[in-house]
């Protein structure tokens, strides 16, 4: 047996000769700083912005040479620097915008901690060329000899920022490729252009063109959320993401106390599998913040499932004085002072947006049937309540209106699919064709063409396969997921009676349908007896082996009684029963309300079919069911148009 090896001997490391205190020479301290500040050419681009916003420019020009590594310059036609204060504008600690405690605390400028330009300064080589308007010529001053000479110019500045992180090879290793180094310098551009729909942007690499935005006017006293500025962000939302950002996203027009918020949150059809365009102001600073992402994400709960993360630019404005801008080394976060208040503005801006049904704002669009505008520059900024009670109000009349028939309610819908018992409302049954034809006769639930109200999604035409509904609107052809939308419009119906912690209406059973049941059902049913209550359903003990359902919600009375039971416990069961929160609830309805709707292979008649459209322009996020599949679409004339090559 060999003897193990003596294990070398570990030194302890000789303790350091202590060295005196002594203060940093201000180069090295700001090299520390530009460490935090300067992580890539993308920040540097981001900071000189910044400064070009705060000098009240209205068009920047970025310049880059690889990837901004050899090169950033950044010019603006805003206030300029006077001769005098170039070299000022260099040293740590020195800033023009705030000059005491309390301008911190209510800080509206982009910079405010007179670093960025000495941090970038320490780690590359800088230059600063500077007018201002009164100047009679521009002067240029080179950081590093600090040598200051007469240069031309117009009014406005121009920075340049060469061989960044030249004087720190270590940092310069962890860069990318230019085209990623690029690609980030032109993200921190589109975050301050999506914020400024009024400032010009043009971003040019290696002597190409790669991005422009052109600025819009926006009157100087407009305040968020009034119509000028909202077409203007839109407009640069359009340039800056795309048509189909705008397209397929709703205006966010919300105001709660001493927070309003605007912009536009992309509707669940539009979702991503990456959260890459997801954009958060605050005071126009873009910011990354657990509160507005939370909020945002909680407002898509209900029509978004799964992994799908949605779109959305949304500007949030609140008093400077309750929000610390003061708490991040590049200022992309921040610290509200009530974050619930700016939590529940959030989320419910977004709610608001998603919630109104889209068949009415399309509606809207058509001029014949606009509802009157709300004045500009009015407090109100939801128009979209008005307008679904708009429609509301236009529905009922028109069914009321005509004699012998009310549409008051779908309970024809409730019930099971059973070809052999016709609903009253039904045609008798045909050997049905696979599209239920509608005849002239028939389609009597529209009124005569030139009285027509411009219904949203159109008057019935016909049903395809038992699964489909087909109208005919203002735009053209509307097809319509008969199961997906009644599923929310029952679910909408539940939730609204389940509000606030209320009963759902309940109505008992004639006769007690009794089930065989498992040993957890019986349990389930005898401990959640008290949930089931407020549920609308009495589910009870019969023996030990079976459940007697006594009562369900009224709204669901015509559904097949034990199914409903079997799958509500199934689900109390899956969720920690004593304590059934909000969001679990919800749940709860939904499946009921699956349960509820109407099943695909049901005939319905045209007049259940036009009630089922006129219920959906007047429910609350019915353009989705409740697992984010829409639950209709619109094709227009020109798309049919399209497909037919007609035209051409
Ligand atoms: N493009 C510009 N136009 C006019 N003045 C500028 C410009 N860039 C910088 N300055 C002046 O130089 C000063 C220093 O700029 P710097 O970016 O270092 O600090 P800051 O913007 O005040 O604060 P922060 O470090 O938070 O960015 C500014 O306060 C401003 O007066
Ligand atoms: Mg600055």
């Amino acid at each position: 047996m060999n003897a193990s090896p003596p294990l070398p001997a570990t030194a302890a490391p000789a303790p350091l000769p202590r060295r005196p205190i002594r203060d940093l020479p201000d180069e090295l301290i700001s090299q520390i700083a530009a460490g935090e500040v300067v992580e890539r050419p993308a920040s540097v681009v981001r900071e000189l912005v910044d400064n070009a916003l705060d000098s009240g420019a209205t068009a920047i020009t970025v310049r880059l040479l690889a990837g901004g590594v050899r090169l950033i310059s950044v010019e603006d036609d805003g206030c300029g620097i006077p001769q005098d204060e170039l070299p000022v504008a260099l040293r740590r600690h020195a800033t023009s915008k705030i000059t005491n405690l309390h301008d911190l605390e209510t800080v509206a400028t982009m910079g405010f901690r007179g670093e960025a330009l000495a941090a970038i300064a320490s780690v590359s080589e800088t230059a600063l060329l500077s007018r201002p308007q009164a100047q009679a010529s521009a002067f240029l001053l080179d950081a590093r000899s600090g040598e200051i000479r007469p240069a031309a110019r117009s009014h406005g500045t121009t920075v340049e920022v060469k061989e960044l992180f030249f004087s720190t090879p270590a940092r310069r290793k962890f860069l990318k490729s230019d085209a990623t180094e690029l690609a980030h310098c032109v993200e921190a551009v589109r975050r301050h252009a999506l914020a400024r729909p009024d400032v010009g942007f043009a971003i040019w690499h290696e002597g190409k063109l790669v991005e422009q935005w052109r600025a819009t006017f926006v009157p100087s006293q407009a305040r968020p959320g009034e119509g000028s500025v909202q077409d203007a962000l839109a407009r640069r939302l359009a340039d800056v993401l795309g048509e189909d950002f705008v397209n397929q996203s709703m205006a966010v027009l919300h105001r709660a106390g001493p927070v309003t918020v605007t912009g536009r949150a992309g509707l669940p059809d539009a979702a991503r599998a990456r959260a890459d365009h997801q954009y958060c102001y605050v005071n126009g600073r873009f910011v990354r913040d657990k509160v507005l992402t939370h909020a945002a994400r909680s407002a898509y709960e209900d029509v978004l499932h799964g992994q799908k993360q949605p779109v959305y630019a949304l500007y949030v404005e609140i008093d400077p004085a309750r929000v610390d801008v003061n708490v991040h080394p590049t200022k992309i976060e921040v610290r509200f002072r009530d974050s619930r208040e700016v939590h529940q503005a959030v989320r419910h801006a977004v709610e608001n947006a998603l919630a109104a049904p889209r068949a009415a704002a399309l509606a809207a669009a058509a001029p014949a049937s606009a509802p009157a505008q709300t004045p500009a520059g009015t407090e109100d900024l939801q128009p979209k309540q008005p307008l679904a009670q708009y429609w509301q109000a236009q529905a009922a009349i028109k069914f009321d209106e005509r004699p012998g028939h009310k549409v008051s309610d779908l309970q024809a819908l409730w019930q099971p699919a059973q070809p052999t018992q016709p609903s009253p409302l039904a045609e008798p049954p045909t050997a049905a064709p696979a599209i239920a034809w509608a005849s002239p006769a028939a389609a009597a639930p529209a009124p005569p063409a030139a009285e027509a109200p411009a219904w949203p999604l159109g008057r019935a035409v016909a049903q395809i396969h038992g699964v489909y509904i087909l109208a005919e609107n203002a735009q053209g052809m509307v097809v319509v997921d008969m199961h997906a939308a009644h599923e929310r419009i029952v679910y909408e119906r539940l939730k609204a009676q389940a509000e606030g912690g209320a009963r759902i209406a309940s109505q008992p059973l004639l006769i007690p349908a009794t089930f065989a049941a498992t040993a957890q059902e019986v349990a389930t049913a005898e401990e959640c007896a008290e949930v089931l209550a407020t549920l609308g359903l009495e589910v009870v003990p019969f023996s030990p082996k079976t459940l007697a359902v006594r009562a369900v919600p009224t709204s669901l009375a015509q559904g097949d009684a034990v199914e409903l039971a079997r799958s509500v416990l199934a689900e109390l069961a899956a969720h920690d029963a004593t304590t059934v929160v909000q969001r679990a609830h919800n749940e709860i309805l939904a499946t009921m309300a699956c349960h509820g709707a109407v099943r695909a292979n049901r005939k319905l008649t045209l007049d259940e079919m036009n009630a089922l459209l006129r219920q959906m322009e007047t429910t609350d996020r019915s353009d989705q069911c409740n697992h984010g599949r829409p639950t209709w679409r619109q094709l227009t004339m020109k798309e049919l148009d399209a497909l037919f090559l007609r035209g051409r």
